[in-house]
């Protein structure tokens, strides 16, 4: 497995929007490790171009200082928020600059560039060639372009899309996002613009150094840079960049003779108040406030619970406050709360194993069989809600059961400890701190290589209370 997000534009600093994006992917390649499948996780920055080269300016800064100064900021959130990637690409690096080189040498060379003149308009912010005056997505005019420049026969790869469609009929998910891609498709591929001669902040063409590369040839290659020797890759990426990914970048990487993606999973907009979260929309919600206040943990939740991947989601401070309370410290937390501090006050703190044949193996299995399901379609929100019907029914088999009340409570606690395990694993993804931290009070070593099936909890293990998990917001 080869994960990948989308490499970050340094004219912004990182957002709840960014969050939401390297999290889904981060959880995703959780999930495969947890299966033992070793999974890549690669992210970066976005460092030339146009968007760049102007903020550079406008703050009287060498681009190459803006990128110096923000790409680190990237980089300690996604320390800050757990993310385990294994590699972060600037498209600065000279390691970089060498595989876009090589990818514009082989396309030039199998014939799939031409020289043409570019009369027409062009969206900064988009970084894109655009037939509009002013740009929907940036609600600012586009700006006028007349340039002689390098061109993409994209128009000569069409068959070969369509075919890859419909061979793939998952590649790009899910389905409406698949539809609209199949819609740009039909409604046919031009030659897009590779250079530019117009600015010099980017990687210059081999053949003709008079042109720079145009920054989404640039930044697309950091997939290839990062690659370690695997492809291809399943990208995760946000609606706004649908176009480059799954018609320029299949487009490209046959162009190359290489194999397209493995898998697209496009996700909507994170919306505050109805307007896409961005730096200007952000204020308010600034990352580090919200993990000071639920924890690294209850902000992924909060993002990979409450946002199916697909349709625009909502984003607010009410709606962390009331999952993080509903779900993290009300269900999980007291429940683990409540068994360790049982089993401490009744067992002399020394778990017991679980029943073969309890009620709630069954309960496991089925949470397992549909979290599996989910994050084959890169539904974070619907396995997540799979694994809280395992902790609802641990609850509810303890309201049954009343351990409390019980001389001899063994059987029921030994249920729960094995509910609570499984729990921590399948939950692992989404909240890994504080699975590692449930994994601990239950006495088990993090380094136990653990199956998910019922009956992994040896018992004779020291459990432990603790502070609470979640406190209540
Ligand atoms: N540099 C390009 C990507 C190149 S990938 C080869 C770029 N950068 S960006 O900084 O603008 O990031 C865009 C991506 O950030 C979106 O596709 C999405 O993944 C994420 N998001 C930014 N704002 C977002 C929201 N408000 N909501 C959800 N995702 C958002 O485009």
């Amino acid at each position: 497995m080869y994960i990948t997000t989308p490499i970050y534009y340094v004219n912004d600093t990182p957002h709840v929007g960014h969050a939401y994006t390297t999290v889904i992917a981060d959880a995703l390649a959780r999930w495969h490790r947890l299966h033992g499948e070793p999974a890549r996780l690669i992210t970066g920055t976005d460092e030339h171009g146009l968007k760049v080269q102007r903020t550079a300016e406008a703050a009287g800064i060498a681009p190459a200082t803006l990128a110096d100064r923000t790409a680190p900021r990237f980089r300690a959130a996604w320390d800050k928020l757990g993310i385990g990637y294994d590699d972060f690409v600037r498209t600065t690096e000279s390691r970089h600059r060498l595989v876009v080189e090589e990818l514009l040498s082989t396309v030039y060379e199998r014939g799939y560039v031409r020289l043409g003149k570019y009369d027409g308009r062009y969206c900064v912010g988009c970084e894109a060639y655009v037939d509009s005056d002013v740009c929907t997505d940036h609600r600012r005019p586009t700006e006028h372009v007349t340039e002689e420049n390098y061109f993409f026969r994209l128009s000569a790869l069409a068959g070969e899309l369509a075919d890859w469609f419909a061979r793939c009929p998952d590649a790009v998910h899910p389905a409406s996002r698949r539809n609209e891609a199949l819609g740009l498709l039909r409604q046919g591929l031009e030659d897009f613009s590779i250079s530019r001669t117009s600015i010099d902040w980017g990687i210059p063409l081999p053949w003709d150094p008079a042109h720079v590369a145009y920054v989404w040839f640039d930044a697309l290659g950091s997939y290839l840079t990062a690659a370690g020797g695997q492809w291809p890759a399943h990208h995760i990426i946000g609606k706004d960049i649908l176009r480059f990914h799954t018609i320029y970048w299949p487009a490209i990487l046959f162009a190359a003779g290489l194999e397209p993606p493995r898998r697209i999973t496009v996700h909507g907009f994170l919306l505050a108040r109805g307007e896409k979260i961005s730096k200007s929309g952000l204020r308010g919600l600034p990352l580090d406030d919200l993990v000071a206040e639920f924890g690294v943990d209850g902000l992924r939740y909060h993002l990979l619970r409450d946002n199916p991947v697909g349709p625009d989601g909502d984003f607010s401070y009410e709606g962390i406050v009331a999952r993080y309370n509903a779900d993290l410290a009300n269900t999980l937390g007291n429940l683990v709360a409540r068994v360790c501090a049982l089993v401490v006050s009744k067992c002399a703190g020394v778990g017991p194993a679980p029943t073969p044949g309890s009620p709630l193996a069954e309960v496991a299995a089925a949470a397992y069989a549909d979290a599996n399901a989910a994050w084959d379609e890169v539904q974070p929100a619907e396995a997540l809600a799979a694994v809280w019907r395992l902790v609802a029914a641990t609850n509810s088999y303890l309201v049954a059961a009343e351990p409390w009340k019980h001389p001899a409570p063994e059987r029921v606690l030994g249920d729960a400890l094995e509910a609570l395990r499984i729990i921590a694993l399948l939950a692992s993804p989404a909240i890994p701190a504080s699975a590692a931290e449930i994994r601990h009070r239950l006495g088990l070593s993090p380094s136990t290589v653990d199956d998910l099936t019922w009956g992994g909890y040896p018992g004779g293990l020291p459990v432990t209370k603790g502070e609470p998990l979640f406190p209540r917001r």
